[in-house]
C-alpha cells in the first residue's frame, strides 16, 4: 500500500489486512508503556486545511506511540494567509524529508493532488464531502468489537448523507464486509443520484429502527449547507433525531455510533449519547489504533512490532 486515499482502493483483504494488525496495536495501546520502535526514524506530517479535534490528535498520537517524529501544520498561523499554494506548501514540507502527510482539506480530491506531487505516502483524513478512508474503518474495527462481524449485519445510516465523507466511506467498506445499509434521510439531505451506491433508502427511521444493528448517526452538516435543505432544525429533530423515545425501539443488542462532533440535541439526544449501547468513546479509542495499523503499513511493514520502547 503506497498512499490511503480511498477506503475502496484497499478492498476486502485489504479491510482484513488493517482490522487484523489493529487488533496488535490496541494491545500496544493497552500497555503501561503504550509505545512501540516500529517507526523510529519516520516523521509523519498532518496538513490540515479544515478543522478537527479526533482525526488531528489521533494520528498524532499513533504517529508517537510508533515513534515517529511528527509536524503540525495549521492553516491558520501558516504561510498559506499570504497566498501559498497547495503545491508549494506541500514541496515546502517534503524539502524538510517527511515519510507521510496526513490531509484534510475542503476540496474533494485533494488527497488524490497532493498524491501525484509528493514522494511521500499520503493519507487522506478527509475531502471535502468525498471521503474519510480511516474514520469508516475505526468504524468498521468498532462494529466488529461489538457484533463480532459486518457480514448479515443491518445498518441504518441516519441524517446528513449529501455532505457526509463518513457516510460515503463508511458505505464503501460496511457493504464490502457484507452488511446491509439503509440510508435513512429526508430526501433534501440525500445525494442527487444514488446510482451505484448497495444501498437501501428509507425516509421513516421509526419504521426502521427496530429492524437494525447499528443506528449509525450523522452530524447536520450546517457548514456545507448553501441553501435552505430543512424548514427548521427542531423539525429535523422530530422527524430523524435519535430522541430517547426512539432509541427505545432499537434491538437489546443494537448499537449507536456517531463519527463525533455530535450535535447534542440535534441529531442525537444527549443523553443518548451516554448510553451503554452507545459505543462512540470506543470509536475514538479504536481511532488511534487503526491510524497505527495504516501508518506501519504504509511506512514500515516489515519491522519488529514486539517490543515496548527501548531507550
Ligand atoms: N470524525 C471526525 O473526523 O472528527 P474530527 O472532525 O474531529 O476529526
Amino acid at each position: 500500500m503506497r498512499h490511503l486515499l480511498s477506503v475502496g482502493d484497499l478492498g476486502v483483504d485489504g479491510i482484513d489486512e488493517v482490522l487484523k494488525l489493529t487488533d496488535s496495536f490496541v494491545e500496544v495501546s493497552e500497555r503501561a508503556i503504550p509505545k512501540v520502535p516500529a517507526l523510529r526514524g519516520k516523521t509523519v506530517v498532518s496538513l490540515f486545511y479544515e478543522d478537527s479535534t479526533r482525526t488531528r490528535l489521533s494520528f498524532e498520537t499513533a504517529a508517537k506511540r510508533l515513534s515517529a517524529d511528527t509536524m503540525n501544520f495549521t492553516v491558520g498561523s501558516s504561510s498559506v494567509k499570504k497566498g501559498e499554494s497547495l503545491r508549494d506548501t506541500v514541496q515546502t514540507i517534503e524539502a524538510m524529508g517527511v515519510d507521510a502527510i496526513v490531509i484534510r482539506h475542503g476540496s474533494a480530491g485533494a488527497p488524490w493532488q497532493v498524491a501525484g506531487w509528493a514522494e511521500a505516502a499520503v493519507v487522506n483524513a478527509g475531502d471535502g464531502w468525498h471521503e474519510h478512508p480511516t474514520q469508516a474503518l475505526l468504524d468498521c474495527y468498532t462494529i466488529r468489537q461489538h457484533l463480532g462481524t459486518l457480514a448479515g449485519r443491518r445498518i441504518a445510516i441516519v441524517g446528513d448523507v449529501k455532505h457526509s465523507r463518513v457516510a460515503r466511506s463508511d458505505v464503501l467498506a460496511f457493504t464490502a464486509l457484507g452488511a446491509e445499509v439503509t440510508l435513512v434521510a429526508p430526501p433534501t439531505l440525500l445525494p442527487p443520484s444514488l446510482e451505484g451506491w448497495p444501498v437501501e433508502v428509507s425516509h421513516d427511521l421509526d419504521e426502521i429502527l427496530p429492524k437494525i444493528d447499528v443506528a449509525y448517526l450523522l452530524r447536520m452538516q450546517r457548514e456545507r449547507m448553501t441553501e435552505a435543505l430543512l424548514p427548521s432544525l427542531r423539525e429535523y429533530t422530530a422527524c430523524f433525531g435519535l430522541t430517547r423515545r426512539r432509541a427505545a425501539l432499537l434491538g437489546a443488542d443494537a448499537i449507536v455510533m456517531h463519527p463525533g462532533p455530535m450535535n447534542r440535541g440535534v441529531e442525537i439526544a444527549a443523553d443518548v449519547a451516554d448510553l451503554p449501547n452507545a459505543v462512540i468513546v470506543d470509536q475514538v479509542r479504536n481511532g488511534v489504533a487503526v491510524r497505527m495499523a495504516v501508518l506501519f503499513l504504509l511506512l514500515g511493514a516489515g519491522n519488529d512490532l514486539g517490543g515496548n520502547e527501548r531507550g
